[in-house]
């Protein structure tokens, strides 16, 4: 059996075999001036058509009802996502009975001796029915927006990547080119003049010109890391010494392995991160000392970079404005792996890059 009581605005779904109960339900709702619309029903069968074919703000059910109970309706509501508060409208079940059907995720249990609640427990069972709802559009809306503010940052870093690739490579054939040719000129004036004076501006501009090829040499290296011709390897030695000399800081590279070999996404973050944890420590560490350790050992690429300096407190990487290990973390990502950061005041600092190497997802290379 399946009727219809019309009024207003809420739309009640009553499972219940006995008529009068039905009655009063819907008077008790009529009293408390509950504006609503109300469909009866008493079958499995009718009340899965029902839910499938409306929407309903609440469900009332009877707990026993012929050859079923209020759980078989639950079941069916509960498989949907967004299913509206179900309410068990019942003699008495038993404490056990109605501890189970509130651990099973029903709203709220009124007893029919204790009708006069039931327009309040409809109220409270909507109010957090509408919390809850809020709760996963906010969670939803945070997770797409996380999923965008990655991809954004992947789209930018290898847009930059990009574009210092192709900064590298006008410095090198054009600039590089002319500094080659000028070096020609040069030994043919000096080849070709016996003045003393010119001899010694010719030395003079080679002398100056050897420093303009180191230099645009030293800007591309650090623009387009070399490590696709070389290894990471290599590549973080290179990094290491030329940091020893800029800074005078010993600096050690250590490695499990003569050659790593990783794909080419994952050397270049490794390389990023390394590079960005020598600048730090260049810029705050004060230290004496600088260990940097590659391994790939157990299906996980390793880089640490530790120094015997300041340190500082991780939690303050928290601030908006740092954004060099902020990056390198969302680098990390890019390649599945993660970014650990070990340090204390007067402790030193370790950075520590890791990626598990069998995933699928590192497989690609962003040159
Ligand atoms: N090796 C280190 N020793 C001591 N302090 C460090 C070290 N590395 C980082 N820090 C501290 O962590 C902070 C954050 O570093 P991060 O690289 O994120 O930002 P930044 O270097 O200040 O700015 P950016 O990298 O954007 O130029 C630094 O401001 C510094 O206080
Ligand atoms: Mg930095």
């Amino acid at each position: 059996m399946v009727s219809h009581t019309s009024g207003q605005s809420l739309r009640i779904l009553h499972l219940e075999d006995s008529v009068a109960d039905h009655a009063l339900t819907a008077i008790t709702l009529r009293r408390a001036q509950v504006e609503h619309t109300m469909w009866h029903v008493d079958t499995l069968d009718g009340f899965r058509d029902l839910i499938a074919g409306q929407v309903f703000d609440i469900i009332l059910a009877d707990y026993k009802l012929p050859g079923f109970t209020a759980l078989d309706a639950w079941k069916l509501v509960s498989a949907a996502p967004r299913h509206p508060p179900f309410i068990l409208l019942s003699g008495a079940i038993g404490e056990a009975a109605a501890v189970d059907a509130i651990r099973l995720g029903i709203a709220d249990y009124v007893l029919k001796d204790e009708m006069s609640r039931l327009p309040h427990v409809i109220a409270r069972a909507r109010e957090v029915h509408e919390a809850r709802l809020s709760q996963e559009q906010a969670a939803r809306e945070l997770a797409a927006s996380q999923q965008r503010l990655a991809e954004l940052t992947e789209h930018l870093q290898s847009s930059i990547e990009q574009e210092r690739a192709a900064i590298a490579r006008e410095i090198h054939d054009d600039i590089g080119g002319s500094l080659t040719a000028i070096r020609f000129d040069l030994s043919w004036i000096d080849r070709h003049t016996q003045q003393t004076d010119v001899r010694e501006h010719v030395q003079a501009a080679t002398a100056m010109l050897q420093h303009a090829l180191g230099a645009s040499q030293r800007i591309m290296m650090n623009l387009r890391p070399p490590i696709l011709d070389q290894g990471l390897v290599a590549a973080v030695q290179w990094l290491a010494d030329s940091f020893e000399r800029r800074s005078g800081v010993s600096t050690r590279v250590h490695s499990s392995a003569d050659a790593i070999d990783l794909p080419a996404s994952v050397q270049l973050v490794a390389y990023r991160t390394a590079q960005e944890a020598l600048t730090n420590i260049s810029k705050y560490a004060a230290c004496t000392t600088v260990h940097v350790e590659l391994s790939d050992t157990e299906g996980v690429f390793t880089l640490e970079v530790t120094d015997n300096g300041c340190g500082f407190d991780p939690a303050s990487l928290n601030k908006p404005k740092a954004f060099g290990i902020n990056g390198l973390r969302e680098r990390a990502r890019t390649v599945n792996g993660w970014l650990d950061i070990s340090s204390r005041p007067g402790q030193g600092t370790s950075i520590i890059l890791s990626v598990p190497l069998d995933s699928p997802a590192d497989k690609g290379g962003d040159q």
